[in-house]
């Protein structure tokens, strides 16, 4: 029977967790509350931490959307990272809203086909690099590997090729280090910054290297100013809340979060799909065949996106079953009722894509993998917020167009010339995003 959005409070006891902890981790955790709550609101009881776990796309609607502004993405776990970013990502406000209006203009609609155009020979070249540095037969490491790619895609997108790939890559390489660090101080939010934490040392020499790239960079950059849609000349012309341009140390936070938000997921959303493929040999094998018809032995260009039909069907449901933004932390400003469950001002509510992807009532089989579920028919007819790998509201993603069509034409460029296949089972972890908790060796052999 199809359950109702108002249904009562399923409440985890402190005990529950323990065990569902020690069965099967944070996420064996989540999957099994997941499971008993239905889409029922789901109060987990971690102490002195209480926080309510929100799934039903009904509700989700209500706190992304309907009451979007009570829910703020102020959680005190996110708190730390505004060390990293200025708060221009984790935030709301003028600080915020200056920026996501410059992110949108370089990233959304037309300026997203630019990107993808700007970034199609750095794809070709990537995978071409790939060709010549690993012997047939090699294992690669996946996450690094894509990471690899993603980073030579973004640098002409970010930076308009202003700086080297090599610095590119120490910059993204000093911003994953940075961001780790921040863990201990995201798990614990309320210890004061004079505490010494672990973490704290590697942060703090991980922040000098990202400050010696990119301030000398955008001071460059602004002496030597350029008409151009990549995200820095954006930064450079924009203006804040109060109509002043933005200041050097702006223009590096969000770069800074752009990395953070943008490469890890994308790097990680790719390594999920080879793992995914693993398994469906007649998926790949159509798959190939798709890329083979549409490339023509050619490099990828922008507009075969629209042609890899399959390929975009794939990459959304790798989205819905590895949804790497697994969590979607909020806070009540003020007291609320969702489903019929009261939320007390100060509440954090923790949304979770990845369980909403699992709920029966909305996903038949919900654990297979099937990327028939993506026609255009069975897309209409699915509740709008059953699906929301990216988001969705104020904060939704703004990378999301930039990225599905990015990786349609890596996994296409890809299966053109290797064969694939992962060594080994891959299990799932539960950290700030979802990865793998062990290496994934990719098993590479050229087609030619
Ligand atoms: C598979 C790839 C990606 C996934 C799964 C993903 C997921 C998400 C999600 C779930 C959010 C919303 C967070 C919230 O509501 O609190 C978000 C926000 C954001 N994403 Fe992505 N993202 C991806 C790729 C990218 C890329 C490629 C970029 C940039 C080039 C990007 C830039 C951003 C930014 C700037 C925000 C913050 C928007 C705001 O707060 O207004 N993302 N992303």
């Amino acid at each position: 029977m199809p359950m109702r959005a108002d249904s009562r409070l399923h409440t985890v006891s402190f005990g529950q967790v323990l065990s569902g902890l020690r069965a099967g981790g944070p996420l064996g955790l989540m999957e099994r509350t997941g499971q008993q709550a239905q889409g029922a609101p789901a109060r987990l009881d971690l102490g002195a931490f209480r926080p309510l776990l929100v799934t039903h796309p009904d509700h989700v609607r209500h706190v992304l959307r309907d009451r979007g502004e009570n829910y703020r993405r102020g959680a005190m776990m996110w708190k730390p990272l505004g060390r990293l970013t200025g708060l221009g990502i984790a935030g709301e406000g003028p600080r915020w809203q200056a920026s996501r209006g410059l992110w949108c203009k370089g990233l959304s609609g037309r300026s997203a086909h630019a990107a993808v155009e700007a970034t199609a020979p750095s794809i070709a070249g990537a995978v071409t690099d790939l060709e010549q540095r690993v012997a047939a037969g090699a294992t690669v490491d996946a996450v690094a590997e894509m990471t690899r790619i993603v980073l030579r895609i973004v640098n002409p997108v970010f930076f308009g090729s202003r700086i080297p790939q090599s610095q590119c890559d120490r910059l993204a390489a000093a911003v994953t280090v940075a961001f780790g660090s921040l863990l201990w101080r995201m798990a614990l939010p309320f210890v004061p910054l004079a505490v010494p934490m672990p973490g704290d040392r590697a942060f703090g020499r991980a922040t000098r290297t990202v400050n010696e790239i990119l301030l000398p960079l955008i001071r460059r950059a602004r002496r030597t100013p350029r008409s151009g849609t990549d995200l820095m000349s954006l930064l450079l012309g924009g203006r804040d809340a109060e109509g002043r341009p933005l200041s050097d140390e702006h223009i590096a936070q969000d770069v800074v979060a752009l990395f953070v938000a943008g490469s890890e997921s994308s790097a990680l959303t790719l390594t999920w799909l080879w793992v995914a493929l693993q398994e469906h040999p007649g998926v790949v094998a159509e798959l190939r065949r798709e890329a083979d018809d549409v490339l023509a032995g050619g490099p990828p260009r922008r507009e075969h996106v629209r042609e890899l039909v399959l390929t975009r069907r794939v990459l959304a449901e790798v989205c819905r079953l590895y949804t790497v933004a697994w969590a979607v932390p909020r806070t009540a400003a003020a007291e609320d009722v969702i489903g019929g469950v009261r939320v007390p001002a100060g509440t954090t509510l923790v949304l979770s894509p990845y369980l909403t992807h699992r709920l029966p009532e909305f996903w038949e089989h919900p654990l297979r993998f099937d990327p028939d579920r993506f026609t255009e028919e069975r897309v209409r007819n699915r509740h709008p917020l059953a699906y929301l790998p990216f988001g969705d509201g104020p904060h939704q993603c703004v990378g999301q167009s930039f990225f599905l069509q990015e990786a349609a034409l890596v996994v296409a460029t890809m299966l053109t010339r290797f064969h694939i296949a992962v060594a080994g089972r891959v299990v799932p972890r539960a950290s700030v995003a979802l990865r793998p908790r062990d290496r994934v060796g990719l098993v590479l052999t050229p087609r030619r």
